[in-house]
């Protein structure tokens, strides 16, 4: 933690540099920008400000570097991975006050906006004009576009459509030495000099802090077909997606839900599975024409006919949609309702080792003594696999499942995370997916950015004097 001197004389020249009810030390503040949805614990920082504009946020650094105050970048406080905790306390850099919509060019379909628009209200300004912008984090409804491009969001239409870094052509960033610099392009095509835009997306807030987004928009599909199969194992259900896939289909949407999954959604969730199903796929099909996207739908039917447990049931109208999507939305609470705790992964495997990557965390689980349940999205092999839990004092050994889960999925040849990010949460796993060498070289990355080490620091990478993990292929070490 910081000098209360410096905090306290920081606090002062922000409040000239800003305004001074733009600046708070409120203990009720300081706690709630200490925590996320990464369930880590309360980490709260020393000081929260809220700047409107990258002349303000390069103020903010100046007065950080005077007093070496950390600084760590804020959006919704909805990440999962404690990107925006404040382990090292320092300063809170919120942006949700930055939230304007600047542009939507539908000649050139583009759109410029500031980092703390929320990306289900852009997205409906969007799609009012007919075009779409497709990244859709569970969180949509809450989460900011500076958040998603932090992380680099997926979501559910991500096998069809990609991730946040497929649509961002552009970055106004500001780096802790407070320079302020525009990355990227405006044009769809570009390839002078290096990707930086690319660097920065994903980069988790450790790099500098996004000022202004440029993301290209596509043509908004004006047909969606929404269809639910039921199985009567998850292997069948993961047989189905390689199936789907591989015969040339492209669904929007592929979701897997596991027995556990469908169980918890069988309590509250407004769509009722069959009493026997043992798992279930979530299949979203679009385009423009009516009878392409709905013959898609038939299509996925024939195809899964050998493995699936019954007919396949299509969404009559929007309300039925809804409805089976808002159980797919609140499968993460509904899971809570069996066991009042959880620790929820973000693992991603290629898509043929699915069934043993599901059956694998259930083994561990159950070796120690916990239910796992694994929902996610199927279609690009990006599971989350939920460990469940009844008390606080049974977190350590929850810690051990997840640690074991998370070397199964790069020992399949996946990653630790698909979605969610390194953050707080997984940076003593890293080295295990990229080796000591490619690490070694992001933190040289990252000392080029931020050569005072202030920013958001503690994220991606180990802590100094970290025992580390045994690296992939190096036996089967004891983990911590
Ligand atoms: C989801 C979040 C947890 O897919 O990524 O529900
Ligand atoms: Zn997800």
């Amino acid at each position: 933690m910081s000098d209360p001197r410096a905090v306290a004389a920081a606090a002062e020249e922000l409040r000239a540099a800003l305004a001074p009810q733009r600046v708070s030390l409120d203990a009720d503040q300081l706690e709630a920008f200490g925590t996320d949805e990464s369930e880590l614990g309360i980490f709260p920082p020393e000081l929260v400000v809220w700047p409107l504009s990258a002349e303000e946020v390069r103020r903010v650094f100046e007065v950080a570097r005077r007093h070496r105050l950390p600084v760590v970048p804020v959006g919704a406080r909805s990440g999962k991975s404690g990107g925006s905790l404040a382990p090292a306390g320092g300063i809170a850099l919120s942006l949700e006050r930055m939230d304007r919509i600047l542009e939507v060019n539908v000649e050139d379909s583009t759109a410029r906006v500031q980092p703390g628009v929320i990306l289900s209200r852009f997205q409906a300004e969007v799609e009012r004009r007919g075009l779409f912008y497709p990244p859709d984090p569970n969180s949509l409804d809450l989460c900011t576009l500076g958040g998603n491009v932090a992380e680099n969001a997926g979501g559910p239409r991500a096998v069809k459509y990609g991730v946040t870094r497929e649509y961002v052509l552009g970055l106004e960033v500001v780096l802790p030495t407070g320079e302020i610099l525009r990355t990227g392009k405006r044009t769809v095509k570009g390839v002078a000099g290096y990707d930086l835009t690319a660097l920065l997306v994903g980069s988790e807030g450790t790099l500098g802090v996004v000022t202004e987004i440029t993301v290209r928009l596509i043509p908004r599909p004006r047909h969606v077909s929404t269809a639910l199969v039921t199985f009567r194992t998850v292997e069948d259900a993961a047989r189905a997606v390689s199936r789907v896939l591989a015969a040339g289909v492209l669904p929007r949407c592929l979701e897997l839900l596991d027995d556990v999954a469908l169980a918890a959604c069988a309590r509250t969730a407004p769509y009722k599975f069959p009493p026997d199903a043992g798992a279930a796929l979530l299949v979203e099909t679009d385009g423009n024409d009516e009878e392409q996207v709905f013959g898609e739908i038939v299509r996925v039917a024939e195809l899964v006919r050998g493995e699936a447990a019954g007919e396949v049931i299509v969404a009559q109208d929007e309300s039925q949609r809804r409805a089976i999507w808002e159980t797919r939305k609140y499968l993460s609470n509904n899971l809570k309702a069996l066991h009042p705790h959880k620790l929820s992964e973000d693992i991603a495997v290629p898509r043929s080792r699915i069934p043993e990557m599901v059956r694998i965390s259930r083994e561990i689980g159950r070796r120690h003594g916990f239910l796992v349940s694994t929902y996610g999205h199927a279609g690009d092999g990006n599971l989350h696999n939920n460990v469940l839990y009844d008390r606080p004092d049974e977190r350590p050994r929850v810690e051990a499942v997840v640690a074991e889960i998370l070397r199964a999925a790069v020992d399949l040849g996946g990653t630790i995370t698909g979605e969610h990010g390194v953050g707080l949460a997984k940076r003593d796993f890293l080295e295990y997916e990229q080796g000591p060498e490619l690490v070694a070289l992001q933190r040289r990355l990252k000392a080029l950015f931020d050569p005072e080490g202030l920013l958001n620091p503690g994220k991606m990478f180990p802590a100094k004097g970290s025992p580390g993990l045994p690296r992939k292929g190096e036996g089967n070490g004891a983990l911590p």
